[in-house]
């Protein structure tokens, strides 16, 4: 048995550690090819350094691009790469041009591929990670759906049911193995001078938000809201991509503490200590749902509807108004929901069932 594993960002890292960790536990034969679509040391080496996982067999060196030529790079490479080590399986999670790139080199060798995260849908298609998730999960034989939501989902597309597992979320698995960690070492909040729920915490690098200036000029003035309408201070570890805008743009951010991005003891132990969290990452919606902390997303729309009707999140767009609303309706609620997303054994799940499939 080997398992082909395609990464390439941080939230994917983040979120396929646990299925490699269960992998090495259980002496399954595997290799990682990691497109290094991400490549800097704090969105890249920090995970695999903090997750103890393994250095990649294959490292791509891709970078950033247009959509296109990033996706059309990673292609070529990852299909020299599966001819020449032939696995019985590859398995990509989430919805980025890496995994894109990963399911649609294995799917044209007809190579069995899992997607991870599958059936996910804002019925946004003008994210770019909305096409990658349609054509991932059309073209995937083991679909790995979080919850039933997704399930029914790609039951309402036509996927044959058989191919369809329901097995939580390996962000759950992830959060619950270092979450103590991250607070017993964590020194992060000495370091930003911030008091146990006490500062909201902040984080913005959709496309939609950040790439055009009028966008970007109205998530500034809704983050440079929040002080005044929170009475708390603001700490917002920024995306590259958010940072890179604001340059082009000349656009500046007073009144909020912006850090590099974090590893993910220091980003964990923040989420548990944030007073409210305030988000355009689809994995820091569900780590807000799932450590118990309220969640604002400056979206319209969420592929993750079970942290609305669980109650743990309200979806604002970048309005003040919605925001402010937002706000009062969670200070008058208990933060007392439960975590949709599994209970910490999703990888081994995912590990089962395609041992089960071969
Ligand atoms: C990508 C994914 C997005 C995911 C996000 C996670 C796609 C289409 N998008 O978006 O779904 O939510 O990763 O964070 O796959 N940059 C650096 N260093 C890096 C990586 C990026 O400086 O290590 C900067 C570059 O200026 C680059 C920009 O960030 O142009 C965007 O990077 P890219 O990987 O294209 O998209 P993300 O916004 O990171
Ligand atoms: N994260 C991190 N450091 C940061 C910001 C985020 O470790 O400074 C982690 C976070 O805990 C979550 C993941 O990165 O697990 C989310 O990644 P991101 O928001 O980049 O991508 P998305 O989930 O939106 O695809």
């Amino acid at each position: 048995m080997k398992i082909g594993i395609v990464l390439g960002t941080r939230p994917e890292i983040i979120k396929m550690a646990p299925v490699i960790r269960v992998l090495e536990h259980r002496k399954i034969g595997y290799f990682i090819i990691h497109s290094n679509q991400h490549y800097s040391a704090n969105m890249d080496a920090v995970f695999f350094q903090e997750l103890q996982l393994p250095a990649p067999q294959y490292n791509l060196g891709i970078g950033s691009a247009d959509h296109g030529n990033q996706t059309g790079r990673m292609l070529v490479q990852i299909e020299k790469i599966l001819l020449q080590e032939h696995p019985d399986v590859v398995l990509a999670q989430g919805d980025t041009n890496t995994v894109l790139s990963g399911i649609l080199a294995a799917a044209k060798q007809n190579i069995p591929t899992g997607h991870v995260e599958a059936g996910l849908r804002s019925y946004d298609r003008r994210m770019p990670e909305e096409k990658n998730r349609v054509i991932c999960d059309v073209l995937s034989d083991y679909l790995f759906a979080p919850t039933p939501v997704q399930e029914n989902i790609l039951w309402g597309e036509g996927i044959p049911k058989e191919r369809i597992f329901v097995v939580g979320n390996t962000i759950v698995d992830a959060v619950y193995h270092h979450k103590d960690l991250a607070q017993n070492t964590s020194k992060i909040l000495t370091t930003l001078n911030l008091h146990s729920k006490q500062f909201v915490l902040v984080t913005a690098h959709r496309s939609l938000n950040v790439d055009s200036k009028p966008s970007l000029e109205q998530l500034t003035q809704l983050l440079q809201a929040i002080p005044s309408i929170t009475g708390l201070p603001v700490v917002y570890p920024i995306h590259p991509r958010t940072k890179a805008n604001l340059e082009k743009f000349h656009l500046r951010m007073k009144g909020v503490t912006l850090t590099e991005p974090l590893g993910y003891l220091d980003f964990l132990a923040l989420e548990q200590h944030a007073h409210l969290i305030v988000t355009d990452s689809g994995g820091i919606q569900e780590e807000a749902c799932i450590l118990q902390v309220p969640c604002i997303t400056i979206r319209e729309n969420t592929e993750r509807p079970e942290t609305i009707t669980s109650g743990a999140n309200r979806l604002v767009g970048l309005s003040v108004e919605k925001f402010k609303q937002a706000v009062a309706h969670h200070s008058k609620q208990k933060t007392e929901w439960t975590n949709p997303f599994g209970d910490g054994h999703t990888a081994e799940r995912i590990v089962e069932v395609i041992l089960s499939k071969q």
